[in-house]
């Protein structure tokens, strides 16, 4: 069996890593695949370095564009790939225009798809990623859904449940296997001057909030309002995207502390210490939810109800009354809840089920 892992962006490498540290482990027969989606070197690489991840076979360097000039140009360098090394199977993950340029090149030519993180729903088809989810589950060969209610979704979907594996999902094997290492950076409190569980943690970077100048602001104001009340820091290490459009909006974030976007055992270390994490991120809400940390979603959705349910995670939208509003109820009540996510071994499952399908 030979299998194309295909990533792009940040999380996907994150999410993919437990899965190819077993097949490397294995010795089993892979390339990755990168689109080139995301390129700055704390945005990418850093993560290849940190998690000991082998460079990937071909970079499609693809870079930044419009959704059609992305995805378009990842298709015709994925499908180049695919056809000179012929895998029995390509694996995508979670939601970017990388998973739908993955999904659509491969099935196009006969490659069978895996879909990590299938059957999300936010059920709001105005965010680019719910589309590239739909589109991606429905031409995928085997759906690796985290949880019960994904493979529900998918269910509800009409497609068969042959397909279907619940594996609980690769972040909290990625957070199990690197905490420890992640809280040997506790200097890092020092560099940022801040105290364990004395300041805020935040990451907003959505298209449908930040290319928003009403919501973007919004949210700024709210987190000001917060910052205000409590008295304490709170950290933003600021995605690109999100860094150029405050620039085109002549928005300011008044005391709140930006900081580049910061490698992965920092950023595990910043959440597990943090007092509350403020997020519109998929993979925060998550591993928020894994860490134990009260969040609050800067979302008026989410693709990750299950932690609604559990009382880790509360919606707030971007209004910022909303925001100080929804940070009060989480502060004031208890914060102990099971982690829906799984028990740490998703990627075990899924090499396991791809070992039983293609021999
Ligand atoms: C993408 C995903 C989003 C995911 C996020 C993870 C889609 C449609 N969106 O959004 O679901 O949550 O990745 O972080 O796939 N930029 C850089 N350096 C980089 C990458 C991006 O400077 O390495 C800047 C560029 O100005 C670029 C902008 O960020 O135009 C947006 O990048 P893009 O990859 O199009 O989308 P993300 O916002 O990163
Ligand atoms: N992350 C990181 N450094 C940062 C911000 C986030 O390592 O400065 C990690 C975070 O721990 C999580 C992933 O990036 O695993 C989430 O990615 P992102 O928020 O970019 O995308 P989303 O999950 O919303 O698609």
């Amino acid at each position: 069996m030979k299998i194309a892992i295909i990533v792009g962006t940040r999380p996907e490498i994150i999410k993919m890593s437990p899965i190819i540290r077993i097949l490397e482990k294995e010795n089993m027969e892979f390339f990755i695949l990168h689109t080139g989606q995301h390129y700055s070197y704390n945005m990418d690489q850093v993560f290849f370095e940190q998690l000991k991840l082998p460079q990937p076979k071909y970079n499609l360097e693809v870079g930044s564009g419009t959704h059609a000039e992305e995805t378009g140009k990842m298709m015709i360098g994925i499908e180049k790939v695919l056809l000179k090394e012929k895998p029995d199977i390509a694996l995508i993950e979670g939601d970017t225009n990388t998973v739908l340029a993955g999904a659509l090149a491969s099935v196009k030519i006969g490659v069978k798809i895996g879909h990590v993180e299938a059957g999300l729903r936010s059920f709001d088809r105005s965010m680019p990623e719910e589309i590239n989810r739909v589109v991606a589950d429905h031409i995928s060969h085997l759906l690796f859904a985290p949880t019960e209610k994904a493979k529900e979704n998918l269910l509800n979907e009409g497609i068969e449940e042959e397909k279907i594996f619940v594996t609980g999902n690769t972040i909290v094997d990625a957070v199990y296997q690197n905490l420890e290492l992640a809280n040997n950076s506790k200097d890092y409190l020092n560099v940022l001057g801040i105290k364990e569980e004395n300041y805020f943690l935040t990451t907003v970077h959505r298209q449908e909030n930040v290319d928003n100048p009403k919501r973007f602001k919004g949210i700024l104001d709210g987190l000001k309002l917060v910052q205000e009340y409590y008295n304490i820091p709170i950290i933003y290490p600021i995605h690109p995207r999100s860094r150029k459009m405050m620039k085109e909006y002549s928005l300011d974030a008044g005391d709140i502390t930006l900081i580049e976007p910061i490698d992965y055992f920092n950023f595990l270390m910043l959440e597990s210490k943090a007092k509350l994490i403020f997020t519109d991120s998929g993979g925060v809400q998550e591993e928020a939810c894994i860490l134990n940390i009260p969040c609050v979603t800067l979302r008026y959705n989410t693709e990750r109800p299950e932690t609604l349910e559990v009382g880790s995670n509360v919606l707030a939208g971007s209004e910022p009354t909303e925001i100080l509003n929804k940070a009060k109820y989480m502060l004031n009540k208890k914060n102990s809840w099971t982690n829906p996510f799984g028990d740490g071994r998703a990627a075990e499952r899924i090499v396991d089920i791809l070992k039983k399908e293609f021999g």
